[in-house]
């Protein structure tokens, strides 16, 4: 793999021959990938191509060989759980939210994913005293969503309960989130928002990884882009790289000639 960024400090993440395979369909072929731990970075590539199975190899929920650093440890043994405790949250590609809570609780049931003594202030306060958290309040306004606080995720737009899904991993306090589509079915200017939320977030210190096919919303939110093919990486680069690259444009137009 190229990289212009090579003297950058230590990557907060990197995965080493990291492979997947279902029955015979090898869906992630030994990726090496390393995040920066500034900014956002994005990861494309056609249907297929082995986006979702990245961020499942690299949380721990498919079996894989291969390795993951977070923040240089080795996380590779890790379960799911131990890896999200240490900072590495995601988003689904079919948003599921908690329909019967509301948009505060949605994102105070994942920021009390890592509060254990939350259980003895659970006996000891009823639940509608206690303060909101700090992460779900920060997460609130990153997203815009404070006067959504009380509603239901199904009164909400489709827009606006894809905001929750994000606020909902970033109240987890993650030092990594992993973002799976989530501009699917926003219009154009709910995405043009969305990237600025992106951005804001990844201003707060948290890595951004952002899979999408809105290419309008990777090219423009994301600071570095790989992208994938069959299960590998086949380019990496800026925006402007990426825009130009002969592979990529290949692979894409490939794709699209053989579904047509
Ligand atoms: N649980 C599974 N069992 C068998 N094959 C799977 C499974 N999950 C994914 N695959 C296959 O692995 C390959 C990669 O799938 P993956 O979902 O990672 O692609 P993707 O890049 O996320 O695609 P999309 O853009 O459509 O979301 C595909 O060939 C897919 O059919
Ligand atoms: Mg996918």
């Amino acid at each position: 793999m190229t990289r212009s960024y090579r003297d950058d400090p230590m990557p907060v993440l990197r995965t080493d021959s990291l492979s997947v395979s279902f029955g015979g369909i090898h869906a992630l072929a030994g990726v090496h990938l390393e995040l920066d731990q500034q900014g956002v970075t994005g990861l494309i590539g056609p249907n297929g191509a082995g986006k979702t199975t990245f961020i499942d190899a690299v949380t721990g929920m498919v079996p894989s060989t291969g390795s993951v650093e977070l923040d240089g440890h080795d996380i590779t043994n890790l379960i799911t759980n131990e890896r999200a405790t240490r900072g590495l949250v995601r988003t689904f590609q079919t948003l599921e939210l908690f329909e019967d809570l509301t948009v505060e609780d949605n994102l105070a049931a994942a920021a009390e994913h890592t509060a254990w003594w939350q259980f003895i202030v659970d006996a000891l306060i009823p639940r509608r005293t206690q303060p909101v958290l700090p992460a779900v309040e920060s997460a609130l306004e990153l997203l815009g969503l404070q006067d959504e606080r009380h509603r239901l995720p199904a009164d909400l737009s489709h827009g606006r309960r894809r905001l929750v899904g994000v606020a909902r991993a970033l109240a987890a306090q993650p030092k990594v989130l992993l973002l799976d589509e989530p501009a699917a079915g926003l219009d154009s200017a709910e995405s043009l928002a969305l990237g600025d939320r992106l951005r804001a977030i990844a201003d707060t210190g948290v890595t951004v990884f952002l899979i999408d096919h809105d290419m309008g919303l990777v090219l423009d939110v994301c600071d570095q882009i790989h992208v994938l093919d069959f299960g590998s990486v086949i380019a990496s680069g800026s925006p402007d790289q990426i825009r130009n690259d002969p592979a990529v444009v290949a692979a894409y137009l490939g794709r699209a000639a053989e579904t047509s």
